[in-house]
């Protein structure tokens, strides 16, 4: 967008799942970008709103409440609460953190959702959908559980394998389970209202296209999508928890997370502009705000209805078909609203070499980290946004933290910071000295230091948040190369003239950099600035060497940052050892299932058998086609052991085989029976062989 037509910026950031607290992940890929915008922006004097809360529908929220035995809104209070304290406690300065439990929210979106039904924008489809006839309801494809079609994996869910990664429909599932009731699903037909997507195409590719500025993985994938060719999808689903459809016949749906969710931002927006009267408004709520102010003048529709607004929206990669192509179809289908100008989202952090995973706990969770490392949020958002996934993934470990605080924060930054206010202090008094003579070398540093502001302003306008922050550290980098050139505690001696134009211009860098790293490190910024009694913040002055006047006094120094000792980092690095050792003991003595009668047991026929040949099954990665002799007759099993056994090492081995299982067809071969195997819990198979040859067909009892 030109940046001259710009008025005012709308800046959202991805409202997050309340169903467990955010991980750096979180913080990296999302949170400090937008946070670092939005102060650049402030310290611009630009006109922008902050927009964030937390996104409360969904089946994760409910299956959460489901596994903790309570009620979902008890789930999202709780998460809600606790992330946003995270934000508010590592400076996310968000204008509003909402959430879409709320009564401005519900209306907000059933009002967006009825304008389009009103307009004739959905199509009604009625499908066949899993209903469980014990407990009376529709199952979402995540309370489904069943075998894959595609492995084996006897225990994938309605929409996904996480056994192969396949993605898959539920009623692709082979003896598909309810978890809500542990019995057999039958298909129930169900009406709910799909979006066109297709009719949009072609709008959408138009807008798409009009943005090639946008980050190569984002414009990317966009483009995947359309050239794939959009279907039509669902905006209503059979759930009770949620935005209830506002449309008659629609009773037991609520609105798709991914319609209602988006619109959060609408809310949010609304809500900071008080549109909530008072006396429908549970005020419990209020104390969930993250910068409790008073209403704010002017019209909430300036925000999102205006050609002069720049709509930015910060996500992680996976809400990228999200935010580009189902919420500007939502919101072209709608009319109104403007779309945004750029999605600069992020790929994701790994965490010591893995992906970072919830349910594992191989994570580092905001909470948990504030607690650890008191007052050192700074030190966490410089190293997330040092080290930034803005194109391709990344990882975090524990000793890059440690070097990064070390070797960059302390000794670059805090040690020039630290240099200047305490020589100043020493020969001083503390008073910023005059400008004398300035010297060649002198106004080399000056023009370097005027050049700086504009080319990190141009780095953060185009998103590149780690380049910015790199560009910041140079300032410091120029400064304590300036004080080692200059010396001026050795000049002191001989021309205390000199070292008043030394530590004059060394501390314009310093209060420089005050104003340059605002954006990134909040903290340290007003450390800083209170060190040197300066009151502002504002990005048009930086450049200057003007900033702190001769006589100006300063406070007393104190430390930046200080060193993070190994024994603070080995003890994060064994938490997450321990949290796999967790998971390791967790995943072996899984609990043991229900007693069975002595018959039941006897009823599995379970053999000696060796196999005699073996191959691959086409176009799959886990399974082999097994011939085996069981001492009555020579079968074919389809057994989910590739990853473990090639075909040629395995003739000639004995396995355990139940005969009596009945014939399954897997990939169109026909599998008599199961091998009997072990499983560890990082999920390595072994057969289960007699010690000692026996004949085939001996029985396993
Ligand atoms: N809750 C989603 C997630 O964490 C993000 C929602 S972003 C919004 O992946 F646009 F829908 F709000
Ligand atoms: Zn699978």
């Amino acid at each position: 967008m030109d940046n001259s037509k710009i008025k005012r910026y709308t800046v959202t950031a991805a409202l997050p799942y309340t169903n467990g607290p955010v991980h750096i992940g979180h913080l990296a890929g999302v949170y400090l970008p937008a946070d670092t915008y939005v102060r650049y922006l402030r310290s611009n004097k630009r006109d922008v709103k902050f927009i964030c809360g937390s996104d409360e529908n969904g089946v994760p929220i409910t299956l959460k409440a489901k596994k903790e035995g309570v009620t979902p809104q008890v789930i999202v209070d709780k998460y809600h609460k606790i992330i946003g304290d995270s934000f508010k406690e590592f400076g996310v300065s968000f204008d509003i953190y909402h959430r879409t439990s709320s009564l401005t929210h519900h209306q907000t979106a059933s009002n967006f959702f009825e304008t389009l039904y009103k307009k004739g924008v959905f199509t009604e489809e009625v499908t066949e959908q899993y209903y469980d006839e014990k407990a009376q309801t529709f199952l979402a494809d995540r309370y489904i559980t069943g075998t894959c079609p595609k492995c084996g994996n006897e225990n994938a869910y309605g929409d996904q394998c996480e056994n192969c990664g396949t993605t898959l429909n539920a009623t692709d599932l082979i003896n598909p389970k309810s978890t809500l009731s542990g019995e057999k699903p039958v298909r129930r037909e169900t009406k709910n209202w799909f979006l066109p997507l297709d009719k949009y195409e072609e709008r959408l590719r138009t807008y798409i296209e009009g943005h090639k500025e946008w980050r190569p993985n984002v414009y990317g994938q966009c483009q995947s999508w359309l050239n794939a060719g959009l279907q039509p999808r669902a905006m209503t689903r059979d759930l009770d928890w949620g935005v209830k459809v506002p449309v008659k016949g629609a009773d037991g749906k609520v609105l798709y997370v991914w319609f209602d969710a988006p619109i959060g931002y609408i809310s949010a927006t609304k809500e900071l502009f008080g549109y909530a009267s008072l006396d429908v408004w549970n005020p419990k709520l209020e104390e969930y705000y993250i910068n409790p102010k008073e209403v704010e003048k002017g019209s909430w529709e300036n925000y999102w209805k205006d050609e002069g607004t720049k709509l930015v929206h910060f996500i992680g990669k996976d809400n990228i078909v999200f935010h580009c192509i189902i919420f500007p179809a939502m919101l072209m289908a709608h009319g109104d609203y403007i779309l945004a100008d750029n999605v600069p989202a992020n790929e994701f952090l790994n965490l010591e070499g893995q992906k970072i995973s919830t349910s594992k706990n191989w994570a580092v969770w905001l909470n948990e980290y504030l607690k650890e490392f008191k007052d050192k949020q700074d030190v966490l958002r410089y190293v997330l946004t040092a080290t930034a996934p803005e194109t391709k993934d990344n990882d975090f470990t524990w000793k890059d933290f440690q070097a990064r605080n070390n070797n960059e924060l302390v000794a670059i930054l805090g040690n020039f910071i630290n240099r200047v206010t305490v020589l100043t202090q020493k020969y001083f008094g503390g008073k910023v000295p005059s400008l004398m003579t300035i010297t060649d070398i002198d106004q080399q540093v000056i023009d370097e230091l005027a050049a700086f502001p504009g080319k990190i302003s141009a780095s953060i306008e185009n998103y590149r948040f780690r380049e910015a922050l790199s560009e910041v550290m140079n300032v410091a980098r120029l400064g304590n190369k300036y004080l080692a050139d200059t010396e001026p505690w050795k000049v002191i001696k001989t021309d205390e003239d000199r070292v008043r134009t030394i530590l004059y211009i060394s501390l314009q860098i310093a209060a420089n950099i005050g104003i340059l790293v605002e954006p990134f490190l909040p903290f340290t910024a007003d450390k800083l600035m209170k060190m040197l009694n300066h009151g502002g913040h504002l990005w048009d002055d930086a450049g200057s060497i003007n900033l702190l006047h001769s006589g100006h006094q300063l406070n007393e120094p104190v430390l930046l940052f200080d060193k993070i000792e190994d024994d603070a980092v080995q003890a994060q690095v064994d938490k997450l050892n321990q949290s796999k050792a967790d998971n390791a003991v967790q995943t072996a003595t899984e609990p043991a299932k229900e007693n069975i009668q002595f018959e039941q047991f006897s009823a599995i026929d379970i053999r000696v058998a060796t196999i005699i040949a073996a191959e691959k099954v086409e176009k799959t990665k886990k399974l082999l086609k097994l011939t085996l002799d069981t001492g009555i007759d020579q079968r074919t099993v389809v057994s989910g052991i590739a990853e473990f056994y090639s075909p040629e090492a395995i003739v000639g081995q004995q396995v355990s085989l139940i005969v009596n299982l009945a014939p399954r067809e897997i990939k169109g071969i026909v599998s008599q029976g199961m091998i009997l195997m072990s499983e560890d819990a990082d999920g390595k198979l072994a057969f289960v062989s007699p010690v000692q040859k026996h004949t085939n067909g001996s029985v396993i009892k």
